[in-house]
C-alpha cells in the first residue's frame, strides 16, 4: 500500500471509530471525498498583500476540506479551523506538522479545540462548515448559523454541506425532519447557489451563502435634520 492510500486508511478507520463514539456530533460515517471538498472551497480565491482573507473552517474532522482549501490560500491569508473533538484535534494537529498540504500553511492557521458556539469568533471572508446541522435541535442551529453570518465580512461567503435522501427517511425522525425545516427557512434569505454532489459518500447538497446587507441607521437623520 502506498503512504497516500494508508493515510487515506488509517483516516477513515479514525472517522468510523469516532462515528461509532458519537455519531451525532460525527454526523458522518466517513469524511467528505474530493468532489464535495472541491464544491465546499470553490468560493474561496487568495487574497493580495494589501488585502488578505481570512478564511475559518468549523468542524475540519480529520482535514478532508482542509486539504482542498489549503491551496486555495494566497500566501498572506489566514485560516482557523475549530472543532469539537478531542482525537480530530489530535489528528489535526499531527497533520499540520506532517501532511505537506497542511504543513504549507500551518505558521498561518490557528487550530481550537471547543464548540463553535463557545467561540469568540472573528471575521472572515469565507466560513467553511462541516458542522452535522441536522443532528441539532432548532435553537442551536438559528444561533450557530445566526453566529456564522454574522462574522463574515461584506461580501463574504459561508458554504456548508446537507446530506442527500433525509428528506426521504425524515419520517423515520420527526426531530430530524424539524431541524432540516428549520434550517431551510433559516438559509432562504441568504443562499446563493446550490449544488448536488453525487459522488460522495453519502451524496450531499452544498449550499453557498452571502454575508447578510449591513444594516444602516439612519437614526441620527432625525435627530440632527
Ligand atoms: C460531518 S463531520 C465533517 C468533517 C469534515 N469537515 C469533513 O467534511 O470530512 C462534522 C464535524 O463537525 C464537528 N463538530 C460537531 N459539532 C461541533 C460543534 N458544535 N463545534 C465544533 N465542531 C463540531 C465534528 O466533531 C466533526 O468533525
Amino acid at each position: 500500500m502506498t503512504p497516500t492510500a494508508s493515510a487515506a486508511l488509517a483516516e477513515a478507520l479514525a472517522f468510523l471509530r469516532q462515528f461509532s463514539r458519537t455519531a451525532k456530533m460525527t454526523g458522518s460515517v466517513a469524511p467528505s471525498g474530493a468532489a464535495l471538498s472541491r464544491a465546499l472551497t470553490r468560493h474561496i480565491h487568495p487574497g493580495t498583500p494589501h488585502h488578505p482573507r481570512a478564511v475559518l473552517e468549523v468542524g475540519p474532522g480529520t482535514g478532508a476540506v482542509t486539504r482542498h482549501l489549503a491551496p486555495r490560500l494566497g500566501p498572506h491569508d489566514t485560516l482557523e479551523l475549530i472543532e469539537a473533538n478531542g482525537p480530530f484535534v489530535d489528528h489535526l494537529t499531527t497533520a499540520l506538522q506532517h501532511d505537506l498540504r497542511l504543513a504549507a500553511i500551518a505558521h498561518r492557521t490557528r487550530l481550537h479545540h471547543g464548540l463553535i458556539q463557545d467561540q469568540k469568533l472573528g471575521h472572515y471572508d469565507n466560513i467553511v462548515c462541516g458542522l452535522p446541522f441536522a443532528n441539532f435541535p432548532p435553537p442551536q442551529i438559528e444561533a450557530v448559523l445566526g453566529q456564522l453570518l454574522s462574522s463574515l465580512r461584506p461580501g463574504g461567503r459561508l458554504s456548508f454541506f446537507t446530506y442527500l435522501g433525509g428528506r426521504a427517511i425524515q419520517h423515520l425522525n420527526p426531530r430530524q425532519a424539524l431541524s432540516r425545516h428549520v434550517l431551510r427557512e433559516a438559509i432562504a434569505p441568504h443562499v446563493v447557489g446550490s449544488e448536488i454532489v453525487l459522488s460522495n459518500l453519502p451524496p450531499a447538497y452544498v449550499h453557498h451563502l452571502l454575508a447578510p446587507a449591513p444594516v444602516t441607521c439612519h437614526c441620527g437623520a432625525l435627530d440632527n435634520p
